[in-house]
């Protein structure tokens, strides 16, 4: 059967930086309760001119240019947003933008915080199966249209980013793709969600019990970003470590072959409480909320471009990687950069 491998990655971040202290102004907390309880320092947003295709499309040029991948040889373009700019979805746009003169196949997947690993194993799937070969997986989220900000309790956690890896087939014995495991659960939806805004008067019937008088309905909106913490953080310590340890196991590796822990960037409380599940040790953790919060779909490959660019993840390592998030989704992979 058919391989598949990692060949390049690539991010992007909006010019606007919000410290801790900036946010103290608008609504009441501190740097100190922030970072403590979550590890996050500052965080970027859009702004101004910026778009979350463009922040896209910019990494994916620079997943493209690593991997030394002309873009019209892409098959296959998967854009892994849950805040795209165009509710019908963006991923052809992203390859309209890159100039893709072939016209790949592109489409949206949606799933919060776990949308990359989601697309991570959905390209892997096209390639053993459907006949693609060069795929580039899109993590963006601007989650920063949806925040309420003035909720201290969700708006200090959240940032907007874009990051990009280019996953291409190959023959068996170079295969990259170790071992996976994904779930989802909707009876945890009530703990997180952005639903649309349900408009009572809608559904009301008429005077003469007549359902016509909703008739024509009116536009829709979604409602800002809805969390209970802590049992997001309780769903994320316990299911998190177990499917990776259920990853592990269907590639045939101890926890202690994993070089590097990328973990979905939620909280610095809980990479740590993972990694402690997995007795891996701290050097071992890729870590880089502080600077940029939780980015949803983007913060897993933005995480493993820094640190491929930075020479930590070498060719030849092993990385576990996780994401968790609204749905509830949940999933990982042992990937082989
Ligand atoms: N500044 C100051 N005080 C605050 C703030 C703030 N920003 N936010 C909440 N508080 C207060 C609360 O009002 C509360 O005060 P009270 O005790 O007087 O009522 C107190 O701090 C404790 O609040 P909790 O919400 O219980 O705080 P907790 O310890 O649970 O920490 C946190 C909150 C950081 C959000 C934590 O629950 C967490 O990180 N959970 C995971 C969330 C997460 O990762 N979500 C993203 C998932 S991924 C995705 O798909 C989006």
């Amino acid at each position: 059967s058919k391989g598949c491998k990692l060949v390049g990655c690539g991010s992007a971040v909006p010019a606007l930086e919000i410290s801790n202290d900036e946010l103290s102004q608008i609504v009441d907390t501190s740097d100190e309760w922030i970072s403590v309880r979550t590890g996050i320092r500052r965080r970027r947003v859009l702004s101004g001119k910026d778009n979350l295709t463009t922040l896209a499309v910019e990494a994916a040029r620079k997943a493209l240019e690593m991997a030394k991948v002309d873009s019209d040889d892409l098959d296959l373009i998967l854009m892994c947003t849950s805040t795209p700019e165009d509710l019908f979805g963006s991923a052809p746009q992203i390859s309209k933008q890159l100039g893709c003169k072939t016209n790949p196949l592109s489409y949206d997947i949606t799933a919060a915080c776990s949308g990359f690993v989601l697309g991570l194993i959905s390209a892997a799937c096209h390639i053993r199966g459907g006949g693609f070969n060069n795929v580039l997986v899109i993590g963006a989220d601007a989650l920063s249209r949806y925040v309420d900000w003035t909720d201290r309790g969700t708006c200090i956690l959240f940032g907007d980013a874009a990051g990009a890896v280019l996953l291409q087939g190959c023959n068996s014995e170079e295969d990259g793709l170790f071992g996976f495991d994904l779930h989802s659960d909707g009876n945890g939806q009530r703990h997180l969600n952005a639903a649309i805004r349900e408009n009572e008067s809608d559904n009301a019937l008429d005077s003469n019990g007549s359902v016509l008088g909703s008739f024509p309905p009116k536009p829709s909106s979604y409602s800002c970003i809805q969390m209970n913490g802590k049992e997001v953080f309780r769903f994320a310590v316990r299911c998190v470590p177990q499917s990776i340890e259920y990853a592990l196991e269907k590639a045939g590796l101890p926890a202690s072959s994993i070089d590097w822990l990328i973990l979905h960037q939620a909280n610095q409380r809980i990479i740590d409480a993972v990694a402690t599940r997995l007795e891996l040790p701290s050097e071992r953790v890729i870590s880089n909320l502080a600077n940029y919060g939780n980015t949803s779909a983007a913060s897993i490959p933005l995480a493993l471009d820094e640190a491929v660019r930075s020479g930590k993840v070498q060719p030849g390592h092993t990385i576990a990687t996780a994401g968790f998030g609204a749905g509830l989704t949940w999933g990982s992979a042992i990937v082989r950069w």
